[in-house]
């Protein structure tokens, strides 16, 4: 979409994927100001701060990337946001692709933040803009190289979002987000793909993403942020896709909907019911950036803690044309400490209209195997070393394991090629965490609260990236290092908490010979 030949001139090389990088799919955005955004009719056009391609469409706030594992991205980032502003945020950005495994010069590390004016502290090339490889492979170099991956994980539901040490949550309020969607030879995004090992899941444009992300207006009808509260932050409309109370004209037939929390503070449980509520049945097929081993079927709500994801598949074959439906929060969250409890009817955040009949059959479909779990290995537990991270209120602000974030020191160093085991645990009553670590997704082990052992619930037992640590809870999550040594983070991703220095920096390191 975002797809131009522009700018291969400038191209420069690249030491360590040489060819790789050199034969990368070319991606330009570009962060701007949009003047007339508009949220609803009845609010007034407003400047809104987007990601742009290279043909901007004024109807979308941001463009999709849709890539192929395997098929590498350049994507150059242009900073073309204005540098004199009023209000919050900052026209620095540094941005990240949310569940990319990548080297960490293109990891959007929170400290590498530049704008149009001035390089940034840790951009060494002068100038607006910066290149980020996306490898699109999870197993680096060697095995591209040879011609074959190994689709362990980072392969489906992404996204792309500004990341600057401070401002994370003030940008993102502003605008800066948009998708990235990855494909493979199984989850090929084509539901009429003939080959033998594709799921013909239902495909573009019957997948279809969606981001909530809760917003408050001053009384002139204009986004209004609180700078000052370092707890986190409430709106009381939930704009989905930079849209409040958007309708979705949909065609009498199985769509799948890719549910993103995109905060800045609040939980959300999403349910599906008729015009008098009654409570609709879907099938639940992905957790955070990947298919789950089987579909669940019959589900009627997904939670999401923020930047978590799920992908459901709603059938709308099975209402006649004319039928309205809702997603609606029935989350109850009354501050930022996290969900209280899930309660009836809810709030509509976004109506369905069926309204036609799809223009061919349906041959989409959602088979009982999605994508198979690398067996855990029990040995490779038990030799892990373990990392304990305490999450914890400190002073006002956020800290973990006592301290603020330093983006010039690293809190741990782990060597490239081990697995560990990171411990995380929340001893305080009434916060939750949603945290989120970079590079690597992990795989819960354990979960503990308030002392005792619980079930991982079905959906959270695949490959994840965002971890919800609620009050006295302890989590285990296996993580491997497999490639790639630099800096990356961990963080909560309450994106108030995250700029309130609730992050840590960590390092991979070569294994010394
Ligand atoms: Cu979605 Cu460190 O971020
Ligand atoms: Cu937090």
């Amino acid at each position: 979409e975002a797809n131009t030949a522009a700018g291969e001139a400038g191209r420069p090389a690249h030491q360590h994927w040489g060819e790789l990088y050199q034969n990368a799919e070319y991606y330009a955005l570009r962060a701007v100001e949009r003047r007339n955004w508009v949220f609803n009719p009845a609010l007034p056009p407003q400047p809104v701060w987007v990601y742009e391609g290279a043909t901007p469409d004024p109807a979308t706030f941001a463009p999709t990337v849709f890539a192929r594992y395997g098929h590498p991205v350049l994507c150059r980032i242009f900073n073309e946001l204005p540098a004199e502003h009023v209000g919050f945020g900052t026209p620095e950005i540094s941005t990240h692709l949310h569940n990319l495994h990548c080297g960490s010069e293109s990891d959007g590390f929170p400290g590498d933040y530049y704008s149009a004016d001035k390089a940034g502290p840790t951009l060494t090339q002068p100038g607006a803009f910066k290149d980020h490889f996306y490898p699109n492979i999870c197993a680096g170099y060697e095995q591209m190289q040879n011609g074959y991956g190994d689709e362990r994980e980072a392969l489906g539901f992404l996204f792309y979002h500004d990341h600057t040490l401070d401002f994370t949550a003030p940008n993102l309020y502003r605008g800066l987000i948009g998708f990235y969607l990855l494909y493979d030879h199984i989850d090929s995004g084509n539901e009429q793909d003939p080959s033998s090992s594709a799921l013909r899941l239902p495909s573009h444009p019957y997948d279809y993403p969606l981001v909530f992300a809760d917003r408050r207006f001053s009384a002139d009808g204009l986004l209004y942020y609180d700078q000052i509260n370092p707890e986190g932050v409430l709106g009381d409309k939930v704009a989905v896709n930079g849209k409040i109370e958007p309708v979705l004209h949909v065609a009498a037939r199985k769509y799948r909907l890719r549910l993103l929390n995109g905060g800045p503070s609040r939980f959300y449980a999403f349910f599906l019911v008729s015009a008098s509520n009654v409570v609709q049945r879907f099938t639940y097929i992905a957790n955070d950036g990947n298919l789950l081993p089987a579909p669940l079927l019959n589900q009627t709500s997904v939670t999401l803690g923020v930047a978590e994801r799920a992908d459901i598949v709603v059938d709308f074959s099975r209402y006649p044309i004319g039928t309205e439906l809702y997603l609606v929060n029935r989350m109850i969250q009354e501050d930022t400490r996290g969900p209280k409890d899930i309660k009836a009817p809810g709030s509509r955040v976004l109506k369905f209209k069926v309204d036609r009949y799809p223009p061919a059959h349906d041959l989409s479909r959602v088979p009982a195997t999605l994508r198979p779990l690398p067996p855990l290995d029990p040995a490779e537990i038990a030799a892990a070393p373990v990392r304990r991270w305490v999450f914890e209120r400190r002073n006002g602000m956020w800290a973990i394991n006592g301290a603020f974030v330093d983006v010039n020191k690293p809190a741990a160093v782990v060597v490239k090629g081990s697995a560990e085991i990171w411990e995380l645990v929340s001893p305080q009553d009434g916060w939750s965490h949603p945290i989120h670590i970079h590079f690597e997704e992990g795989r819960i082990l354990s979960k503990i609260v308030n002392g005792v052992e619980v079930p991982i619930p079905l959906h959270e037992r695949g490959r994840k990236d965002v971890y919800t640590l609620g009050a006295f809870t302890t989590l285990r999550v296996l993580l491997h290092f497999r490639d790639y040594v630099g800096k990356y983070v961990m963080h909560c991703h309450n994106l108030i908490h995250e700029d309130h220095a609730m992050m840590v920096r960590w390092d991979i390191v070569d294994p010394v010979a």
